[in-house]
C-alpha cells in the first residue's frame, strides 16, 4: 500500500491530496493513511502535511524501488519487472531462485545491501547499504551453452559504456570482466548459468558498481585498487539515473549480440580492453603464468605467448599488467 499512496501523490505532483481523498481511493482509514505517510517519511520521502489541504510529495529519495525506477526507464523490456530488497545474502542467489521458479527474461533483482555479496574466484564483494548498485539480471538466451562466455564479454562492454556515458571518463576492461577507471576497479561482474548439455535454462548477470563509496570506506586491503564514480567524478551520483542507463546499455548490447553474433562483441571488448601485446602476469588457481597477451577468444579465454613461440590459454584468473 505504501507504493499505492506514493503513486497517488506522484500523480498530483504540484497539488495537495487530502487524507480523506487518499483513504477513499484506497478504501482504508485516515489513521492507516497517516501511518503509511510516516513510513514513507522514514524511508526518505519528504512529504508536506497541511491540516487544511492534506499531503504533498516534495522530494523522493534515491531509492531503487520499482516505483522510483520504472517510470523513467527507457528500455523496451529489460527491467520492466524489478524485485527490490533492503538486504539479501546475494542478488545472484536470489535471482537464481526466482529464475528456477519461472521468473522471466529481463527481470531484475536489486538490493540496497548484500550480506554475502559474491565476487569472482570465491572472493567477497563489498556491499554496504544504499551507496552502490548490486543487481542481477535474468536472461534466457536461445543459444548453445558454449556461447555463454560471450554474454559475459557483452555485459562487460555494456557496463563500460554505461559508465563512460554517465561520467564522461573512458573506462578500461581488465580481463576477464573488471571495469577500471584510471586503473582502479569501479565495477565487477559475476555471471552464473543454469543449463543442460545443449540447452540454457537461464543466465544470471550479476553486476556490482561502486557509485558513492568514499575512499576511506573501502577496507585497507582494497583501498588502493578500488574506486567509485563519486571519487572519480567528485560528486555524489544518482543511483536511479545510473541504473536506468545501465539497463538501457545492457538491453542494447544484448540485442546486438543476439542479432549480429560474436565478432561484434569480441571487437567491442578488444577495443575497450586494449590488452593485445601487453606483458601480463596471470594468477590462476595458485599458478602464475607470465607472458604477452595475444588476444581473447570467443570462450573469453586469454591467449598468452609465454616465450619460445609457445602459447597458453587461460580460462580463469587474475591479471596484473607488467608495464
Ligand atoms: C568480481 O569479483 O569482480 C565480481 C563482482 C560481482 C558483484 C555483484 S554485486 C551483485 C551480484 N551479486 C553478487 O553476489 N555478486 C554480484
Amino acid at each position: 500500500m505504501d507504493e499505492e499512496i506514493l503513486q497517488l501523490l506522484k500523480d498530483a505532483p504540484s497539488a495537495f491530496l487530502s487524507g480523506w481523498e487518499i483513504s477513499r481511493r484506497l478504501k482504508v482509514s485516515r489513521a492507516a493513511v497517516w501511518k503509511r505517510i510516516e513510513r514513507l517519511r522514514a524511508s526518505g520521502y519528504e512529504i508536506e502535511a497541511s491540516t487544511r489541504s492534506g499531503y504533498r510529495l516534495v522530494q523522493s529519495p534515491d531509492l531503487l524501488t520499482p516505483s522510483e525506477i520504472i517510470p523513467g526507464m527507457k528500455t523496451k523490456w529489460m527491467g520492466k519487472k524489478i524485485h527490490h530488497f533492503q538486504t539479501v545474502d546475494s542478488t545472484n542467489s536470489k535471482a537464481y531462485q526466482l529464475a528456477l521458479n519461472g521468473a522471466e527474461e529481463g527481470e531484475v533483482i536489486l538490493s540496497e545491501s548484500q550480506e554475502k555479496g559474491r565476487g569472482r574466484m570465491g572472493r567477497q564483494w563489498f556491499s554496504p547499504p544504499s551507496l552502490n548498485l548490486y543487481l542481477s539480471i535474468i536472461l534466457r538466451p536461445i543459444i548453445p551453452p558454449p556461447q555463454v562466455p560471450l554474454i559475459t564479454l557483452m555485459a562487460a562492454v555494456a557496463t563500460a559504456d554505461a559508465i563512460q556515458k554517465f561520467s564522461g571518463i573512458i573506462p578500461q576492461i581488465k580481463w576477464p570482466n573488471d571495469i577500471l577507471l584510471k586503473g582502479r576497479k569501479v565495477a565487477g561482474l559475476l555471471n552464473e548459468i543454469h543449463s543442460e548439455m545443449d540447452r540454457i535454462h537461464f543466465v544470471i548477470l550479476g553486476i556490482g558498481v561502486n557509485l558513492n563509496t568514499d575512499e576511506k570506506k573501502f577496507s585497507k586491503e582494497i583501498r588502493s585498487i578500488a574506486t567509485s564514480l563519486k571519487i572519480e567524478m567528485g560528486q555524489t551520483v544518482s543511483r536511479k539515473v545510473f541504473l536506468q542507463s545501465l539497463l538501457l546499455e545492457m538491453e542494447r548490447w544484448y540485442s546486438i549480440f543476439l542479432e549480429e553474433g560474436s565478432t561484434v562483441i569480441l571487437n567491442a571488448w578488444r577495443d575497450r580492453a586494449d590488452i593485445k601485446g601487453r606483458q601480463v602476469k596471470v594468477t590462476s588457481f595458485g599458478e602464475t603464468v607470465v607472458g604477452t597477451a595475444i588476444d581473447v577468444d570467443s570462450d573469453g579465454a586469454l591467449i598468452l605467448e609465454t616465450g619460445g613461440g609457445k602459447q597458453r590459454r587461460v580460462m580463469a584468473g587474475d591479471i596484473e599488467y607488467k608495464k
